[in-house]
């Protein structure tokens, strides 16, 4: 038979009893999440989201609380009023906030029962159920300490960001889920019209459009926690639906928005005790792909530089490094430090990371005692000692080597680079390197289709200087110089994580217009898509810019984590599916005929 609640109130919660409250009477609510008899004493962990206390029956106390404890399995929902006492001192518990006091239970309620959950709650991080059962039993995978732990801290993190975007002078707005595309690099989740037939919604990339729209309405400042919807290929940092603090301000200069963020984060990471160091260090795009392969370095990585090696290659017929030199590609190589003992093995595994990068092989040197390497036969000792000396690399150090396209070189390097040093152990615990990425390219090449793409978003500005360039590019015909123009586009990174990008944005209609343009629209398809918003550039916009962080990569950092689906209460999985509420899924054919559509079998 269940309790009733009646009007029994909690005086604690499970995890603030201390030795100061002895002698208290009061009244707990929350989990059964262990019960064990003791000869005539039964000893519960009673459980809620702020902690553990143990509370103890003992017939002599009150047979009726005592007979209740005996029915008590895992889960089960209690109210258990008593007396705080002081633990004898064998069994204090040092582990536990409350584990020098328990409560002796004078009236204790069941309130509900539970089935056994379909795995073990208490199961230590590396003996955890499969993640899809528990995203299935999602409600019961969150009464977890450590996932409650991320969403109590992602409540702290918005609500702080949210203080500090209103200290700064900005309005918070909400803007709409039912739209038109606003392209961001992925697909579309389209939401059909019963109203408009073979009409269509698109659900928001960004808010990017309407925050340019509140600027050109006059509002100045504006902010937003604002979910965002991608139907794009999922990896372990991306969600089809995630949030964005998304920023915008008008006449916006790039030292505002940098001093902007730095103060956001560096008031977020207090949240977790971390001094994150301001200013945060700025590198060109150019600099950082040519050091670390990465616009996303991960500078807490000591060294590991990318080093040009072709200065050692002149004149060589080495067909791998002789093709890439004379077709505009690159030879170069990073330092793994003490790598001269890496096995055959360890090397092959590096190779076939590599390999996943795009690169052919990873040729290798190593300073023994006898200078060892993949490459002695093909370019002689001499040639093979002047690029490990090239490479800065030292007797005990290997060098690993990548030749191709400047793309390749660049993606496989950079990610060796952070996978040597994952190996290696050489990531300082507990360090926070910021840093902001500037001077992005505008428009990168695709060559599958042979055009250029949008490297942010279409409505990120150029540098002034490179204006003319863009002009010319697109009215005289000089399509190439689209590659050398660089924009007001900056990322913040931190740890090698990508957590925010921005721009300064186009505030004239001749530019934008320029830049549809350049990415082969035509004027009747840039009229279709964006004639709103072409229009509005025409009654008096400001200049503006602005800034997204993503929210769930901000959390995964702060909860130093690497799977998002910890830092958010109702992830999807790496399928874009939510196991727990089976979605998505079927709907009735009345429906789909009410909103025009027929689902064709393929
Ligand atoms: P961008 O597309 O770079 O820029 O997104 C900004 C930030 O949002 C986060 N993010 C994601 N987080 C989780 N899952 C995803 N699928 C995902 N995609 C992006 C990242 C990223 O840095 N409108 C522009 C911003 C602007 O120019 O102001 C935009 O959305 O942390």
């Amino acid at each position: 038979m269940l309790d009733h609640l009646g009007n029994l109130e909690r005086t604690h919660s499970c995890g603030q009893l201390r030795a100061s409250d002895i002698g208290k009477q009061v009244t707990l609510m929350g989990w059964v999440a262990k019960r064990r008899d003791f000869g005539e004493l039964t000893f519960i962990d009673l459980r809620d989201r702020a902690g553990i206390t143990q509370v103890v029956s003992n017939p002599a106390v009150s047979a009726e609380a005592h007979a209740k404890a005996k029915e008590l399995r895992g889960e089960y929902v209690i109210a258990v009023t008593g007396k705080v006492v002081m633990r004898d001192e064998h069994t204090r518990n040092p582990k536990l906030v409350t584990g020098d006091v328990e409560v002796h239970a004078d009236q204790l309620l069941i309130l509900n029962d539970a089935r056994t959950p379909p795995f073990q709650l208490d199961a230590a991080p590396d003996a955890l159920a499969s993640e899809d059962l528990r995203l299935k039993y999602r409600y019961l995978d969150l009464r977890r300490p450590q996932l409650q732990a991320n969403i109590l801290l992602r409540h702290r993190v918005t609500n702080e960001i949210r203080r500090y975007m209103t200290a700064q002078g900005y309005t918070e707005i909400e803007t709409p889920i039912l739209i038109k595309s606003t392209p961001e690099g992925a697909r579309d989740y389209i939401v059909p019209s019963r109203i408009f037939p073979g009409k269509f919604f698109a659900l928001p990339q960004s808010p990017q459009l309407f925050k340019q729209l509140c600027m050109i309405g006059g509002l100045d400042k504006y902010f937003q926690i604002a979910h965002c919807f991608r139907d794009e290929d999922l990896r372990a940092d991306r969600q089809p639906e995630f949030t964005q603090l998304d920023v915008e301000m008008s006449f916006a200069t790039l030292d505002q928005v940098y001093s902007l963020i730095e103060g956001l984060f560096a008031s977020v990471f207090k949240l977790i005790n971390v001094d994150l160091p301001t200013p945060f260090p700025r590198f060109g795009f150019a600099e950082v792909m040519a050091r670390f392969g990465s616009d996303k370095p991960d500078l807490r990585i000591p060294g590991l530089e990318l080093q040009e090696l072709s200065p050692a290659l002149t004149g060589t017929d080495f067909a791998p490094f002789a093709s890439a030199l004379s077709s505009g590609g690159q030879v170069k190589g990073i330092v793994v430090p003490g790598g001269a003992n890496l096995s055959r093995k360890a090397l092959d595994e590096l190779q076939e990371f590599a390999k996943r990068y795009g690169a052919a092989a990873l040729p290798w040197i190593k300073l023994v005692d006898e200078l060892s390497s993949s490459l002695l036969k093909a370019l002689g000792p001499d040639t093979v000692a002047r690029l490990a000396d090239l490479a800065g690399a030292k007797k005990g150090d290997a060098v690993l080597i990548v030749s191709g396209k400047p793309k390749v070189v660049a993606a496989s390097l950079g990610a060796l680079r952070n996978e040597v040093a994952k190996r290696e152990n050489i990531i300082p615990a507990n360090v926070y390197a910021p840093l902001w990425v500037t001077d992005f390219p505008m428009f990168e090449f695709h060559e599958e289709d042979g055009r250029y793409y949008s490297m942010h978003h279409p409505f990120t500005s150029p540098v002034d200087e490179d204006l003319e360039l863009l002009q010319r590019a697109v009215e005289g015909g000089e399509t190439d110089l689209l590659a050398q123009i660089r924009t007001k586009a900056y990322d913040p990174v931190i740890n090698g994580v990508e957590m925010a990008s921005g721009s300064i944005r186009i505030h004239r209609r001749d530019v934008q217009r320029l830049v549809f343009k350049a990415l082969g629209m035509s004027t009747e398809e840039a009229r279709q898509r964006f004639g709103f918003f072409l229009d509005a550039l025409e009654y008096g916009t400001p200049p503006h810019g602005g800034i997204a962080p993503g929210i769930d990569r901000l959390m995964m950092v702060l909860a130093g984590t690497d799977n998002m689906r910890d830092v958010i209460a109702f992830p999807k999985t790496a399928s874009a599916a939510d196991l727990m509420i089976d979605a998505p899924g079927e709907v009735d054919p009345k429906q789909l005929e009410e909103l025009h559509l027929r689902i064709v079998q393929d």
